[in-house]
């Protein structure tokens, strides 16, 4: 079974796929969007010992011709230096621009590669595949890629927008329960922005979401998704609205950036902090 939502935007249009077992299907259900049987699948040394062969395995079954770049796993790697080998290796690929990337891996992976991708060549088509909680409901969305700099956090980037994200819950069986609490505190932020029923709906069925009910997990992510894809769509170049998404993200880059955006805090906890610090400032102005 299988959830769809249409992120439509003024130059292009996508389809979020949602469902379990995709990952196995994944040649197939991309096969249409793809501008030619060449792909290059980024990925992180994690992701790629738990998922690259599944993927792989079904790009074959496609008949797709694909070669990978495997990267260290970590904020680290959202980094001009590896930016500059993940480009070296994609030009070493010999590709054209109808070759199209495909990022396997969480937010660090969907970022680094949606940038390369959008520079490498002036620009090749890119795919999202995303394999935790956060990147599934909130950065595989929207176009949203770049790079960490010494100034701060993504402040190196552009908006180069997928041509299909594939969020297959089943990957979410081996992220650890820290990493689930990470996304969750995403989709805890389209409910306090856009969809007070969600927030309702997830004061029921958290912990089911964090417990690894296929369903439950379906259906969180898709409303997660719809929220995203209304933002994205009203106001895709954040010029207003948008920015709604940032709720307590300023705040959390900054923590992010004072622990040297390594593991002592991950993304969605330093926003879930940051979400806190941001309503005790409203409530004291
Ligand atoms: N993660 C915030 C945005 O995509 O705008």
């Amino acid at each position: 079974m299988s959830e769809f939502v249409h992120v439509d935007l003024k130059t292009c249009n996508y389809t979020i796929h949602i469902g379990s077992g995709l990952l196995h299907k994944a040649g197939e259900l991309l096969l249409p969007v793809l501008a030619s049987r060449r792909v290059v699948v980024i990925s992180d040394e994690i992701v790629a010992s738990l998922y690259l062969t599944q993927l792989q395995n079904s790009l074959d079954l496609a008949g797709l011709s694909y070669s990978t770049i495997v990267i260290p796993p970590g904020e680290g790697s959202k980094s001009l230096e590896q930016l500059t080998l993940v480009l070296d290796q994609l030009l070493n690929y010999k590709i054209d621009r109808n070759t199209t990337v495909i990022a396997l891996g969480g937010g660090v992976i969907g970022d680094l590669a949606g940038f390369a991708a959008a520079i490498a060549l002036r620009g090749l088509p890119f795919i999202q595949v995303p394999t935790t909680l956060l990147a599934l409901v909130d950065s595989s969305i929207g176009g949203k890629t770049g790079i960490n700099s010494w100034h701060g956090k993504n402040m190196i980037g552009s908006f180069h927008q997928p041509r299909a994200v594939l969020a297959d819950v089943s990957v979410l069986d081996t992220l650890p329960l820290r990493h689930l609490r990470s996304g969750y505190a995403e989709m805890v932020k389209y409910s306090a922005i856009a969809n007070p029923a969600f927030f309702s709906w997830l004061e029921q069925h958290g912990t089911a979401v964090l417990n690894g009910d296929d369903k439950v997990q379906v259906e969180a992510i898709r409303v997660s998704c719809l929220c995203k894809a209304a933002i994205v769509s009203a106001d895709e170049y954040e010029l207003g609205q948008r920015a709604l998404l940032n709720l307590g993200h300023t705040f959390g880059h900054a923590l992010e950036a004072v622990t040297e955006f390594s593991d002592v805090l991950l993304h969605g906890e330093a926003v879930a902090i940051g979400y806190g610090a941001c309503l005790r400032l409203i409530s004291k102005t």
